[in-house]
């Protein structure tokens, strides 16, 4: 079995492009990580769909190419996806990071970037897909949340998991203040994932992920600890 998107080390550091519609909190986490002199993956463009997205400006700050492709001035998903494939390719990017990229992508581009496009979502996976997650986790009564970071595939919120946080919820939460704290774990996982890909450490098989050298979970936690 090889690796996915593997750089030996000493290999030129993968070209990465993050995708954001927004804050693009995720992403900055990403280009902090990035800095690091010895991440397998450098931050060669932040896109997005939407020009007033905030995330923008921190890019620019960090001197990292930007670019804005609305969707509105394309026919139709395909000819969009189209599009930003095209200047993926132009730009010799390696691997895409959907940070908050609230665009439903094709299957047709989805296939193209398939094993080499990773997506962070505030919820354990597969558990409340979609939108309002934490709302919905309150709602539920789980006693966990947190968050995944996945392989993308055609579904909304799909594919083979690489890592996740949980996050144990408290009696007095809100679904704001849940967010803080499943926001700040999407900022250590997301990265450790780009890192692992990056760094060929991740195969998928039967889309399950394997992480070169590591074997299992944690002990068993039974929540609340009464
Ligand atoms: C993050 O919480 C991310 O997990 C979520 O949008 C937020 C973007 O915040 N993504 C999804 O819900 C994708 N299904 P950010 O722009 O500050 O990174």
């Amino acid at each position: 079995m090889s690796g996915l998107s593997g750089s030996a080390s000493g290999d030129a550091p993968k070209r990465t492009a993050v995708l954001i519609s927004g804050r693009g909190s995720n992403m900055a986490a990403l280009v902090k990580a990035a800095e690091r002199e010895d991440f397998p993956a450098e931050i060669a463009l932040v896109l997005s769909n939407r020009a007033d997205a905030a995330g923008l400006e921190f890019a620019k700050e960090h001197r990292i190419p930007t670019l804005v492709l609305n969707h509105k001035h394309y026919a139709d998903r395909l000819a969009f996806d189209a599009a930003l494939d095209a200047h993926l390719k132009a730009e010799g990017i390696e691997i895409v990071c959907l940070a908050g990229f609230m665009r439903l992508l094709t299957p047709w581009l989805v296939e193209r970037w398939r094993n080499r496009m990773i997506n962070v979502h505030p919820s354990l996976l597969p558990s409340f897909k979609g939108l309002h997650t934490h709302e919905r986790a309150l709602e539920a009564g789980v006693r966990v949340h947190g968050c995944t970071v996945h392989f993308v595939r055609a579904e909304m919120d799909e594919g083979p998991i690489i890592l996740q946080a949980v996050v144990p919820i408290e009696a007095d939460d809100t679904p704001d203040v849940l967010a803080d704290r499943v926001l700040e774990q999407e900022h250590i996982i997301y990265p450790k994932g780009l890192e692992l890909l990056a760094s060929g450490r991740l195969t998928v098989a039967e889309e399950r992920v394997l992480i070169e050298g590591v074997r299992g979970g944690l002990k068993p936690l039974v929540l609340p600890v009464v």
